[in-house]
């Protein structure tokens, strides 16, 4: 055994010692999830109130999906694409029914999803609109957050992602987030455009929701253009919002839909890219791939991930909580001058803390929070994101809005 003294610091002390530094965790060490529950290792409970970055949104180790992991793993994990399986097939029909969409390309973490709709699109401009070879451009919005790949921090303004990895790959356009006029005026300024990435609500960079109305004209812009929609829908997607899809807010069908995260509830890692097939049909054989990508053990888990969103209704409840606990928050905020702001739609939500950007005080409430028995974590600056998973009660949001409240208040 690797670590006999079972506290936390020992394990804290091998992941410092022996792993990369590339993340600041909370001094937390979990052993055990279930449902909205997570333990750690002295035997505490907590709610988790990120979900892993809204990839478990079915709760920890839901027993449906942890079936189907089980069944399958004991069958047949892996085949690679040299080979056709038994699962693949049913889980691109079922996918592709359950969004509406001709095809699905079956990849396995959120930025390689990403990096696929960058290589269908760019294709598609070459070969379907005619634009000249390497001159494909693509709008991506400020304060983006699509990912840690090469490519994908090229067009990130996050300093801490992107500096001193260059050099960066060319093709991108950044334009501001929300901004119609900015997306009008670089489309009609600009040759060669080929698709327009972006984040129904920016989840990353603090939860930022875009005005009523803001995708329904960006998609008639591209539309009106021949630009292709790509909505990256990694965490906004699959009832975290209150809508299966958050574009469904405004009724917007993306050209391409970028799934990840809640695709398997957290038990494996699962992304697809969805696009009808005059755009799909561009990649042929041997163009785009991957080891893992459309293996039968991720097949199988999506589908149960899928059908609990479906049987749970958990897009519903996500809706109804959310209005809950904005209401709720927003009512503490009006009496606490920390809180200078509530804003989120379904459960993924956040609060600005009134403090400057470098100050630590939303660290440091997430902290008090975890002693108080909730897990929660700052984005940027002073925001913290509340995220929770979307089989919550109504009774257990309440404990947990108490929690926040009561933290909030010894501060
Ligand atoms: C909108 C969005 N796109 C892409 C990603 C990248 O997903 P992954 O970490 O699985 O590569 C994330 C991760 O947080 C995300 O929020």
């Amino acid at each position: 055994m690797l670590v006999k003294d079972k506290k936390s610091s020992a394990f804290i002390a091998l992941e410092n010692k022996y792993g990369a530094h590339n993340y600041h965790p909370l001094e937390v060490v979990l052993n055990k999830g279930k449902g909205v529950f997570v333990w750690d290792v002295e035997g505490k409970k907590y709610y988790d109130f990120l979900s892993a970055y809204s990839a478990v949104n079915q709760g920890h180790c839901h027993p449906k999906i942890i079936n189907s992991l089980k069944e399958q793993a004991e069958k047949l994990t892996l085949t690679s694409r040299a080979f056709y399986n038994d699962k693949l097939g049913e889980y691109e029909k079922f996918i592709t029914n359950y969004f509406g969409f001709d095809k699905v390309l079956p990849m396995n973490t959120g930025a390689e999803a990403v990096e696929t709709a960058i290589k269908l699109c760019r294709k598609y401009a070459y070969e379907k609109k005619g634009v000249p070879e390497e001159k494909a451009n693509i709008i991506v919005c400020e304060n983006n957050f699509h990912g840690r790949t090469t490519t994908i921090i090229s067009f990130s303004n996050d300093e801490d992602a992107r500096k001193n990895f260059g050099p960066y790959t060319p093709g991108f356009i950044k334009i501001p987030y929300n901004d119609i006029n900015a997306l009008k005026r670089i489309i009609k300024t600009t040759e060669n455009i080929a698709g327009f990435l972006v984040e129904p609500i920016q989840g990353e960079a603090g939860v930022y929701v875009p005005h009523d109305g803001y995708l329904t004209k960006a998609k008639e812009i591209c539309d009106q253009n021949g630009v292709l929609f790509i909505a990256d829908e990694v965490q906004t997607g699959i009832a975290r919002t209150g809508k299966l899809l958050a574009v469904n807010h405004e009724n917007v069908i993306p050209d391409i839909l970028i799934l990840g995260k809640a695709l398997s509830g957290g038990v494996y890692p699962v992304s697809a890219v969805l696009a009808n097939n005059e755009i799909m049909d561009v990649i042929k054989p041997g163009q785009h791939g991957s080891t893992f990508g459309g293996n039968p053990l991720a097949s199988a888990v999506a589908v149960a991930a899928l059908e609990v969103i479906e049987e749970e209704k958990l897009a519903e409840n996500a809706e109804k909580l959310g209005n809950i606990f904005r209401k709720e928050l927003q009512e503490f905020a009006n009496s606490n001058d920390l809180i200078k702001l509530v804003r989120g739609k379904g459960l993924l939500n956040a609060i600005l803390i009134d403090d400057t950007e470098d100050s630590s005080t939303a660290l440091d409430i997430c902290i008090k929070l975890k002693e108080n028995g909730l897990l929660a974590k700052p984005t940027h600056g002073n925001i913290i994101r509340f995220a929770p998973p979307l089989v919550m009660t109504e009774d257990q949001l309440m404990d947990c809005i108490s929690i926040i409240k009561k933290t909030i208040t010894e501060f």
